[in-house]
């Protein structure tokens, strides 16, 4: 087993250059599925959400050939309908990306219901509104989503009752090839939604208004091969901002797209924070107290909920009270824990954290999702003393590279192996 050993109280300085958007990366790989020629990715990030997505894919019959460690050749072509293997697809949430794929290249799917972070119920019935809308009879039928189509897709209207970033993206994956012009109404925003629509109209497709909540596709016969390059990483970029303010750093992120994270960025300004910008650079320095602040997520260009357990880190450090509302999941506090260990005052009520400030200690965490294991990360390098971080599996699935990246700006952090004996000694 292994977990990250960081010594803190050490601040950040220098260049952290960011990697492909992980949250762009998988519905783009897994949206290869419609095209039956050859696509080229590049600027994937080396993580383990991307292995398994390939992994899937393969499986599935798809040609898959690492072109270098960020770029990869797709076709697609000989890949069986609803041949996705269980124990894969259960690991990783972007599996539910296939639904759509398979929807639209064959007018039927069978995919095993996904996996992902734990954040309360993550319903799939905007997917299945958005299926059944275009004339697939979608549903959930022993532990798999299976839908089926008399004659293929139709495109339709539909209004998503809430703004749901999955969902988009799947009807936008079953629409892009159906009969007919198909209308998203209430459509998520985010970055990588817009990147998935530059994929698929790179590869033929007729999408407008992604980036809007109002995306019109006109449903073409078939999808050509393409070379594609996958967004900056907006969430990786963000976290490595929020570390470099909480050790009283000056770091410099770059190849990222500033107006990506003009939220981010304003709250770390509101916390007293100097962030400069530049074409495809953010530099954060900041010495001496943060102001308190209040925040709620919501979804882009609101403050982003997966850059939500890392803000938390600064709220802990700051001189006053800070509210944190989690607006976008049903439980995303769950890390909570982890942070009081490390001797945070805050309280939970609801879907709102308070937050008194006044500082962290350093202690043995644990990983409890992603997001919330860059958090943990991010408070032991602001701690002075040694911080151990458990179940750092989490955090690989969606970080390339954190620990070389945090290493070469300072940090003293590592990654060690622990005998199963010592663990075992450990849970005890
Ligand atoms: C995507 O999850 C991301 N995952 C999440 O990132 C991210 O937090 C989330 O979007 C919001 O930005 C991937 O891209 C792989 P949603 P998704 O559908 O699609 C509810 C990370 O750390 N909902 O926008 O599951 C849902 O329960 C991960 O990289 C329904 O009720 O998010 C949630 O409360 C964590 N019914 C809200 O909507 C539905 O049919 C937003 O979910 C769908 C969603």
């Amino acid at each position: 087993m292994e977990k990250i050993v960081i010594y803190g109280g050490r601040p950040l300085k220098g260049n952290i250059a960011i990697s492909g958007m992980k949250n762009a990366a998988l519905p783009i790989l897994m949206g290869c599925v419609l095209v039956q020629d050859e696509c080229i990715i590049e600027n994937l990030p080396e993580i383990h959400d991307v292995t398994v997505s390939l992994e899937i894919l393969t499986a599935m019959g798809a040609k898959v050939r690492m072109l270098g460690k960020n770029s990869v050749a797709i076709d697609a072509t000989g890949v069986r309908c609803g041949s996705a293997p269980l124990d894969l697809v259960n690991t990783i949430r972007a599996s539910y990306y296939l639904m759509g794929a398979e929807l639209g290249r064959f007018g039927r799917t069978r995919v095993g219901y996904p996996g992902g972070c734990d954040f309360g119920v993550r319903p799939i019935d905007q997917h299945l509104k958005g299926f059944k809308a275009l004339g697939a009879n979608a549903d959930i039928v022993g532990g798999y989503v299976e839908g089926e189509s008399d004659g293929g897709l139709k495109g339709s209207h539909i209004f998503f009752d809430l703004v749901s970033v999955g969902a988009t993206i799947n009807v936008m994956l079953a629409a892009c090839m159906a009969e007919g012009s198909t209308e998203i109404e209430n459509a998520a925003k985010e970055p990588h939604i817009v990147d998935l629509a530059n994929f698929l109209n790179a590869c033929g497709a007729d999408i407008k208004g992604a980036g809007t909540d109002t995306i019109r596709i006109n449903g073409v016969t078939e999808l050509h091969g393409c070379t594609y390059t996958i967004i900056p990483d907006m969430i990786e970029a963000g976290t490595y901002m929020i570390a470099g303010v909480a050790t009283e750093g000056d770091l410099t992120i770059t190849d990222v797209i500033p107006k990506h994270l003009d939220c981010v960025s304003a709250k770390l300004r509101e916390m007293g924070v100097t962030v400069e910008e530049g074409d495809d650079w953010v530099r954060v320095y900041h010495e001496g107290q943060l102001r308190p602040t209040n925040v709620k997520t919501l979804p882009y260009p609101g403050y982003p909920t997966d850059m939500q357990p890392q803000i938390s880190i600064l709220m802990c450090l700051a001189n006053g009270t800070s509210t944190l509302k989690e607006s976008v999941f049903d439980n995303r506090f769950r890390y909570i824990d982890e942070l009081q260990r490390m001797g945070a005052k805050v309280n939970v009520v609801g879907k709102t954290a308070v937050f008194e400030g006044g500082g962290l200690s350093a202690a043995n965490v644990r990983a409890v999702d992603l997001r919330a294991g860059a958090a943990m990360v991010i408070a032991g390098l602001a701690v002075e003393g040694k911080t151990e971080i458990d179940n750092i599996r989490l955090i690989e699935r969606g970080y390339d590279h954190i620990i070389e990246k945090l290493q070469a700006v300072g940090a003293d952090i590592a990654k060690v192996e622990i005998k199963e004996s010592d663990a075992m000694k450990q849970a005890k």
